[in-house]
């Protein structure tokens, strides 16, 4: 009973969202550099080019760039066995295009996994992280097949350089985001759903060819697909509700469905042909798609949703999916997000059972605005109220339901800035930020109530979740 003994408890990040420091060593610009932040839910605004009168936040997020040594030394604190992070593509090749790879690109973030390693921390490096180099738009970003080729250098570049040092490898973070927000899942502006399917297509084939590569340069190498994760309850026993929940829920596994099993499902294929969509295969991809299926899924979660007739499939959001409905049972974050730990064991076993594959939480807490206290301190049990109710459910799917669970990266384990809305006053993390939306502050990094909860929970193997 209880947690395994290997199991991988830590914390999440993604470069744009924590480490600025946007042009330093030679980095490009990519996709996440030219977004604005936005208020409450409304989409980030996204400029041509830098506008030098404007605030941008990844420009300097929490400057780990330069502060990794400390921020990695409080996760080996807390007693972290993995740390989540992506790699900017656009530090190792600038303009996404280029022939050789920026040395002091790769260089930084071999000092990131050595310091990792020095702490016994296993670093779980996610390829692309909602940002793609800006120079890629030229040739319409992941829309032409031709950025296949360019990350596949870009994976290899890595793959060989950090062998030994990375063993775990996302191909593309919450790679469902492409039917919700194209611009942030591949630097697609064009949202028509021809454009989007074959982004789509061009980055699960990437992701299949990316696997291959792995495993050629090192056989220990395991690669995971990045799900976001969502759970979609019928907003009430009608037929035409369940119907429009197995539909919701099409329209989201069915990247799963592709990088798990390694072929489109029936229903998308039959959509395609509805609709005109044509995928732009060509011989030898079907092949590549089926040698390249993941090793285990990894997913996010943050809340369910509930779907009806009402709902509009055609959708725009990312986690804040419309669908029309609001759950009764359920109370909300700051955000509107429907707060719901038993879903998270329910889309455990729905992917347990769909895939047979292991599975990793690589993404789960809570968006909220903290306190600063007169002492310093921040009480922030909301915060551990919410992670001790998921790990229970995360626990009762390994007890009860035996799901093979590799591990659990809660997600912002220091405050970052929120990738919906650029804000940093919608904190996550164990660890706060001196740093406030228009991004002035000192920078100073202090420990939250929840720092000391979560190193007892890693300390205690996940038996003790009390506070
Ligand atoms: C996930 C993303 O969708 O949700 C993260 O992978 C993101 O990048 C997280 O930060 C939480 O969303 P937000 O908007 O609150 O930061």
């Amino acid at each position: 009973m209880g947690f395994p003994k290997d199991f991988m408890w830590g914390g999440a990040t993604a470069a744009n969202q924590c480490e600025g420091a946007y042009l330093t060593d030679g980095k490009g610009l990519s996709t996440a550099d030219v977004m604005l932040a936005s208020k409450h839910g409304v989409p980030r605004e996204i400029t041509d080019g830098i506008d030098r009168n404007s605030f941008y936040p990844s420009h300097q997020a929490v400057d780990h760039y330069h502060r990794y040594k400390e921020d990695i030394a409080l996760f080996a604190e807390m007693g972290f066995k993995c740390y989540r992070l992506s790699i900017a593509w656009s530090r190792i090749f600038p303009n996404g295009d280029d022939h050789e790879p920026n040395e002091e690109g790769l260089r930084h973030y071999e000092e990131v996994f050595k310091t990792c390693a020095e702490y016994g921390i296993e670093p779980m490096v996610t390829l692309s992280h909602f940002e793609t180099p800006l120079g890629l738009l030229k040739y319409g970003s992941w829309a032409n097949r031709k950025v296949v080729d360019f990350f596949l250098r870009y994976c290899r570049t890595v793959f060989t350089r950090y062998k030994g040092i990375v063993r775990y490898w996302l191909t593309f973070n919450e790679i469902n985001v492409m039917s919700t927000k194209p611009w942030m899942a591949g630097g697609i502006v064009v949202e028509d759903e021809q454009t989007t399917m074959a982004a789509a297509f061009h980055q699960f084939l990437a992701s299949a060819k990316a696997v291959q590569i792995a495993h050629e340069i090192d056989s220990d190498n395991k690669v995971g697909m990045m799900y976001n994760g969502h759970v979609a309850y019928p907003a009430s026993p009608d037929p035409e509700d369940m119907q429009a929940t197995l539909d919701f829920t099409h329209k989201m596994l069915f990247y799963c469905d592709v990088q798990c099993r390694g072929y489109y499902p029936n229903h998308k294929l039959k959509e395609f042909e509805r609709k005109g969509i044509m995928i732009p295969m060509q011989e030898g991809d079907a092949e590549d798609l089926r040698a390249g299926t993941v090793d285990f899924i990894s997913f996010s979660y943050y809340m369910t949703h509930t779907v009806g007739k009402k709902t509009d499939m055609n959708f725009q959001g990312l986690n804040g999916v419309k669908t029309g409905y609001k759950n009764p049972h359920l109370a909300t974050s700051e955000w509107g997000w429907a707060i719901d730990p038993m879903g998270l064991r329910y889309l455990l076993n729905l992917l347990f059972d769909r895939y047979q594959l292991p599975l990793m939480i690589v993404e789960n807490g809570l968006g909220a605005i903290d306190k600063v206290e007169e002492d310093g301190t921040i009480k922030d049990s909301y915060r551990i109220e919410y992670l001790r109710d998921h790990i229970l459910a995360m626990k009762k799917a390994i007890d009860i339901d035996g799901i093979p669970v590799m591990g659990y990266t809660m997600w912002g384990p220091i405050d970052i800035i929120a990738a919906s809305t650029g804000e940093m006053k919608k904190r996550y993390g164990f660890i706060h930020v001196d740093v406030d939306d228009e991004g002035n502050g000192t920078h100073n990094r202090t420990k939250k109530e929840s720092f000391y909860w979560y190193k007892k929970v890693i300390e205690s193997n996940g038996e003790n979740l009390t506070w």
